[in-house]
């Protein structure tokens, strides 16, 4: 199928990657850069953070919105997932008119087969997400792979609330030899505490008052890890979520940042970040904060 290729004040937009990689060709010269970031829609001030940092880094700054069902290991949470396209679009325009937007359908992507190719992300993708959404890495790591090769970009920018995808991106772009710098960018969070999440949108009103305890819980957690094991904090995490009937917590984990191993004992030469995955009213939250 070939895509169309509209102005919406002034912005191109692509649903079609023959047309977006035509178009690109077109546009970079020797030395100009291509940044990229890659996103599920439902566009939050966290998305606009990076394709600002974007657009001040690169020439050219490529957005993608596609919602990848290969990485959906729940058709529930696929099926509800927030789909505001015209809204998305208006956000990126005011943001910059230069902003090149590619919004592909599944068949675009997919080809008429909706699989996932099996990776090996050395273990990172055994830990937390990986235990409680099986499959959901290889999807990451296809939809990736498969964006970075029509895009073709300098730089990409992820979010670090998925620090977990951060470090696959990384490592499927180290396996596979891409051209490509990953770069983790910092979450940006509600006046609450709460991280900004696409997710958010299904929470009531109340239920995002509430999930300000998620991020309450991950700087107490930062502040008991100077004196306390992992395990000591890990159990009080565990004591909260019982004790609030609101909340089901998924996991709870503290890990080596580059491994993302469970921290059994300290060493003071390692960096080491807290996971927590929440489910309010069958909405999936998490969020992660750096402990030293
Ligand atoms: O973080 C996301 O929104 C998605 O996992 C990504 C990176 C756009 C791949 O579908």
């Amino acid at each position: 199928m070939f895509a169309f290729n509209f102005n919406k004040k002034d912005m191109h937009i692509f649903n079609g990657k023959a047309a977006l990689m035509v178009y690109l060709k077109s546009i970079k010269t020797l030395n100009s850069k291509i940044g990229f970031v890659p996103t599920m829609g439902a566009l939050h001030q966290g998305h606009l953070s990076l394709m600002q940092q974007s657009l001040i880094e690169n020439e050219n700054t490529v957005v993608s919105i596609f919602v990848n069902p290969t990485q959906f290991n729940n058709p529930e949470d696929l099926l509800k997932y927030p789909r505001t396209l015209d809204q998305d679009i208006e956000k990126i325009a005011s943001l910059s008119a230069d902003i090149i937007l590619y919004a592909p359908s599944v068949e675009d992507i997919y080809e008429g087969k909706i699989l996932s190719q099996t990776f090996n992300f050395d273990g990172l993708e055994n830990q937390m997400e990986g235990k409680f959404r099986p499959g959901h890495f290889n999807g990451v790591g296809t939809i990736v792979k498969r964006l970075f090769e029509i895009v073709t970009p300098t730089n990409a920018y992820f979010g670090k609330k998925d620090f977990q995808q951060l470090q696959i991106v990384k490592m499927m772009v180290k396996k596979n030899h891409l051209d490509v710098n990953v770069i983790g960018c910092e979450i940006y969070r509600e006046k609450n505490g709460l991280a900004m999440s696409s997710r958010n949108e299904r929470l009531t009103e109340l239920e995002k008052k509430d999930a300000a305890l998620i991020y309450k819980t991950l700087t107490t957690a930062k502040e008991k890890f100077k004196t306390n094991s992992s395990k000591t904090i890990t159990d009080w995490v565990k004591k909260i979520f019982t004790e609030n009937n609101s909340f089901e917590l998924e996991y709870f984990q503290i890990a080596d940042e580059s491994s993302l191993l469970p921290c059994i004992r300290k060493n003071k030469n390692k960096k080491y970040r807290a996971f927590i995955a929440v489910i309010v009213n069958n909405i999936r939250l998490i969020d992660t904060i750096s402990l030293n």
